[in-house]
């Protein structure tokens, strides 16, 4: 088996990460002490009792509430110097980090907030050698105007985002609700990614869609391609990334779906692993890979080309994926 020093060893970019989900039990009753949040919970055993779910339903449903406690700027802050410390040790060099602005405007937090405490952190962590990068997520079972409003927000702060995503329940909410204000997203110079959950009946057409109609560079997830080789086929073709999230796979189906990963990764296209919630599902990228590889037997050099994978997929200055590679 593969040791888990050489993985950390490898340098790799981190890009299937709601920092949402990086909210520990620790920090979360950190937060709720110092903003006098009272969440029910007191001890970490608590907080992580609360952390029990079948589904990617029933995780939303335990998720959303649970970032009650991320009122100040100072919070999002804290939030993401904690992740971005996690992911130096496991040998992250870039890391673009997904965050859901309306899970927190939607409770009055206002968007400023949200976005300067995760951009000083952002600001901070070349200190901790992490390249680091903002993807702002659009709740697809929002509505349409509000996904709207929140580009409008965003626009300000063009220049500390890098791109934009979608995520939240998929069923009901198909790519082409958004396919307005993703255009109108490249068009104001945002990079386009986007979930396709594993978990879905409609998957494939809405994989198509994502390829054909909203025109993304990466797919979150998105194993379920493999349901037609022509679409694989086409991705391979135009490069498209794959981040893939083996450990919160297991947590959504019971499945890590390694075997659908790895055959991905073995007929050329462009896979990475990451964590996707972490604090929810037990484990950081690290675990995510040592996790796969163990259970799909991979040889040293397919967890290299996964680093290698992750690098090139990143939306970092080519100069910087050129020093990585
Ligand atoms: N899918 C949909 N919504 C999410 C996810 C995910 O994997 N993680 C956090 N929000
Ligand atoms: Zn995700």
């Amino acid at each position: 088996s593969i040791d888990r020093t050489f993985i950390d060893s490898l340098p790799k970019a981190e890009l299937h990460l709601h920092i949402e989900g990086t909210l520990e039990p620790e920090l979360k009753l950190e937060l709720a002490r110092r903003n006098g949040v009272e969440i029910g919970q007191s001890t970490v055993e608590q907080v992580r009792a609360t952390y029990e779910f079948t589904d990617l339903t029933s995780f939303l449903a335990i998720y959303y509430p649970a970032m009650e406690v991320l009122v100040t700027e100072q919070d999002f802050h804290d939030l993401a110097m904690a992740y971005l410390c996690r992911a130096a040790a496991d040998g992250v060099v870039r890391a673009e980090i997904f965050f859901d602005p309306q899970a927190h405007t939607s409770r009055g937090i206002p968007f400023s907030t949200v976005i300067d405490g995760l951009w000083s952190a952002v600001q901070e962590a070349p200190s901790l050698g992490v390249d680091a990068a903002l993807i702002m997520c659009f709740l697809r079972d929002h509505s349409v105007e509000s996904a709207r409003e929140t580009l409008e927000a965003s626009l300000p702060y063009r220049d500390r985002i890098v791109g934009v995503g979608l995520d939240s329940d998929e069923r009901g909410n198909p790519p082409e609700k958004f396919s307005e204000v993703f255009a109108a997203a490249k068009d104001a110079g945002y990079r386009l990614t986007m979930h396709c959950d594993i978990d879905q009946e409609q998957s494939i057409s809405n994989i198509a869609t994502v390829l054909h109609t909203i025109g993304v560079e990466r797919i979150d997830h998105g194993t379920n391609i493999l349901e037609d080789p022509s679409l694989v086929a086409e991705a391979k073709q135009q490069g498209i990334g794959f981040t893939c999230c083996p450990v919160s796979n297991s947590f959504v189906t019971e499945q890590m779906k390694g075997a659908e990963i790895v055959q991905l990764l073995r007929e050329g296209l462009k896979v990475s692993i990451a964590s996707d919630d972490p604090a929810y599902f037990g484990g950081y990228v690290g675990d995510n890979i040592a996790a796969l590889a163990e259970a799909q037997h991979l040889t040293r050099d397919e967890v290299v080309q996964l680093a290698r994978n992750s690098l090139e997929i990143s939306w970092a200055d080519d100069a910087r994926k050129q020093d990585w590679l």
